[in-house]
């Protein structure tokens, strides 16, 4: 699985390196584009030095599992990779993989953007029958963010409700928080990683510096770690050298380009990657959805209504400013907000694509995206809604209990 870009990685590409070249900003603390279409996804790909999820890569991963893969995949969604053929042999010859991904859990309220990788990883786990790891990182929130300890770790546990509610299989899935599992053969597999990577590298890569808290400095070993199997002993049986696939927003990526550095270094396989585009804010493309700004945002557990008047009043438009320019001229998809959603929430490729034509044509209004994308968005926080009011405390126990799962190694 060795590659070259790892080993330039740590070198090459530099937090705040973006902002010189008026590039977009991408990292996992800012994205932030000037362009009113979003990030340039094509132009991230050369910069980063991961590779472009095509059509060959689809269809590899189609008849290796014998079913269509999913919309996200389909539609460039997911967009970009590291390793995937390689790991597609191995799952090919029977050697089986593990999924992990994780989340920083910030806020009580998860929105709509939040499910992206979830939902990615949920179909991931059903088509491939492998282990999934899920990591909480309550320490990661402490450290970055004005809550106390207490509030992070209580975050942890709500957002697993969330999580937990998106269906994954409880005999396959272990979810942890970092200030609950640390310890054991986790934290040996910590400290393996943070004796290989150097505080210039640290800084280079995640543009630390001397006046950020020494926890800041060592985080990104945290999350590296259960790229590699010796941090499950009870799901792994002791196995160090269980690949690993980590569906995660392209953000995230600069802590994995450290991973798969040290990787060869500690005998230990690279983890394979893939990589999602940002769900857009309401505003528009320029930036992802943020918690933190609430009228950006669509939170599960927005009621009906509320939906209905956040599509209706912020949505951004890509229509022409009268009826009769927008008749002649037709919409523009690209930008427009509703549009981009339903390419994430609206499954049927058909009812898309006629939308698509329409809209661009003219023919419908933006008003007419609206009502589609609140209805689908409203059936969609319903039945999260219903599903996670059924994770009860005791559920959120089992899942988050380190134990062995159904497989067997
Ligand atoms: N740092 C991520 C966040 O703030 C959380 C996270 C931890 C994660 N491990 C991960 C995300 C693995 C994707 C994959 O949300």
């Amino acid at each position: 699985m060795a590659t070259e870009e790892s080993t330039k990685a740590m070198e090459d590409v530099k937090i705040g390196d973006a902002a010189k070249e008026q590039d977009d900003i991408v990292d996992p603390w800012n994205v932030q584009s000037s362009s009113e279409t979003g990030v340039d996804y094509d132009k991230l790909i050369k910069r980063f030095g991961s590779s472009k999820i095509d059509d060959a890569l689809i269809q590899r991963i189609e008849k290796a599992t014998g079913k269509p893969v999913h919309h996200f995949l389909r539609r460039g969604i997911f967009f970009s990779h590291r390793d995937m053929y390689a790991l597609i042999e191995m799952y090919e010859k029977k050697q089986p993989f593990y999924l992990y991904t994780g989340r920083g859990p910030s806020s009580d309220a998860m929105h709509l953007g939040h499910l992206v990788p979830f939902i990615m990883t949920k179909w991931l786990q059903d088509t491939f029958d492998v282990p999934l790891v899920i990591q909480l990182t309550d320490d990661e929130k402490y450290l970055w963010k004005d809550l106390t300890d207490e509030e992070a770790h209580r975050l942890s546990y709500e957002n697993a409700k969330d999580i937990i509610a998106c269906g994954f299989d409880e005999e396959k899935t272990f979810i942890f928080s970092d200030f609950d599992y640390m310890g054991g053969e986790f934290y040996k597999t910590i400290c393996r990683i943070q004796r290989r990577v150097t505080n210039n590298q640290a800084w280079g890569i995640f543009g630390f510096n001397g006046e950020s808290n020494i926890g800041k400095n060592s985080f990104p070993a945290i999350q590296a770690a259960p790229s590699f199997s010796s941090s499950f002993p009870h799901i792994f049986n002791g196995r160090t050298n269980v690949p690993c696939l980590i569906p995660c927003a392209i953000d995230q990526d600069p802590y994995f380009r450290m991973t798969r550095d040290v990787a060869p270094r500690l005998g230990y396989p690279k983890p394979a990657l893939i990589h999602s585009k940002f769900f857009p804010a309401l505003q528009g493309p320029k930036t992802k959805m943020s918690a933190s700004e609430p009228n950006s945002s669509i939170f599960l557990t927005d009621t009906a209504k509320s939906i209905k008047n956040k599509v209706n009043k912020y949505a951004f438009s890509g229509g022409r400013d009268t009826t009769e320019e927008h008749r002649k001229y037709g919409g523009n998809c690209d930008v427009d907000v509703s549009f981009q959603y339903l390419r994430f929430f609206l499954e049927d490729d058909e009812k898309l694509e006629k939308i698509r034509q329409d809209y661009a044509s003219g023919e419908l209004l933006t008003g007419f995206l609206k009502k589609e994308l609140i209805e689908i968005l409203q059936k969609i926080t319903s039945e999260h809604q219903e599903r996670r009011a059924k994770v009860t405390e005791e559920v959120v126990k089992r899942f988050m209990t380190p134990r062995k799962l159904k497989f067997d190694f």
